[in-house]
């Protein structure tokens, strides 16, 4: 009797600390509505153009030397890496709004630290 009393909460805390994890870990997926996405990329699929309009949005606010020869985000030479830099700079600068990554809807916030190698993605606090 006491065991079966005292197993259902513990069985009911356990199945509520697996709900918790799964959400924690589903909530990135839809970031971008929940405004917890920590940093912004480039939506897969952009238009050469409209990345390279977003480096040029970007790159009036932000520094972006990272993305220069000699930067430490140059290579690959990809529009798509260089304009998922530079929009997580603005992203980071600009106060990290879901709506600071919507980039006419062809940036995409992210819970994953986007860095490589010596491309280290910016995180302000
Ligand atoms: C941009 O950052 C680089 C590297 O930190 C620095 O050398 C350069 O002076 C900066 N440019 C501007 C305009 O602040």
């Amino acid at each position: 009797m006491a065991n079966s009393f005292l197993s259902f909460p513990i069985l009911g805390s356990f199945l509520l600390f697996l709900f918790a994890i799964s959400g924690g870990s589903l909530r990135p997926a839809n970031g971008q509505a929940s405004g917890q996405g920590l940093w912004c990329i480039a939506r897969p699929s952009t238009s050469d153009q409209a990345l390279t309009d977003n480096i040029n949005y970007a790159c009036d606010i932000v520094n972006c030397s990272l993305i220069q020869q000699g930067g430490s985000c140059f290579y690959p030479t990809s529009l798509m890496n260089h304009a998922s830099v530079v929009m997580n700079l603005y992203y980071q600068k600009v106060g990290r709004h879901y709506w600071n990554c919507d980039f006419k809807n062809s940036g995409l916030t992210v819970v994953t630290d986007p860095s490589y190698g010596d491309c280290k993605y910016q995180y302000a606090n």
